[in-house]
């Protein structure tokens, strides 16, 4: 079966610091979101795979966040941990239209 993708608001980019990132849970999933110092934004899964720590507080630098609990480092636009560690969260489509930041799941 086919999945339709579906575009869900997430803020006005506006009110979006650079590499600050925000948390929204789409059907239960918390997505971290966040807009790169060039504006590009990327979402991926808001829960790090080691112990669960909350992503989207994390520090932001270049195309990686460091998780906020034990610094993973996990690639905003793959989801894939950097070694030495390991582990992947997902990552989820944007959409940047009239000045809104979607998320397309
Ligand atoms: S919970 Fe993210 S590094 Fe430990």
């Amino acid at each position: 079966m086919t999945q339709v993708k579906e575009k869900r608001f997430v803020a006005h980019f506006e009110d979006m610091p650079q590499r600050i990132g925000r948390e929204i849970v789409i059907d239960g999933n918390r997505i971290a979101v966040f807009r790169l110092l060039d504006d590009r934004v990327k979402a991926i899964g808001g829960v790090c795979p080691h112990t669960h720590g909350p992503l989207a507080e994390g520090i932001v630098s270049g195309e990686f966040v460091y998780c906020p609990l034990h610094e993973f480092k996990v690639s905003l636009l793959d989801g894939k941990v950097q070694e030495p560690d390991n582990g992947c969260v997902a990552t989820y489509d944007t959409l940047v239209e009239d000045g809104q930041v979607f998320v397309i799941v």
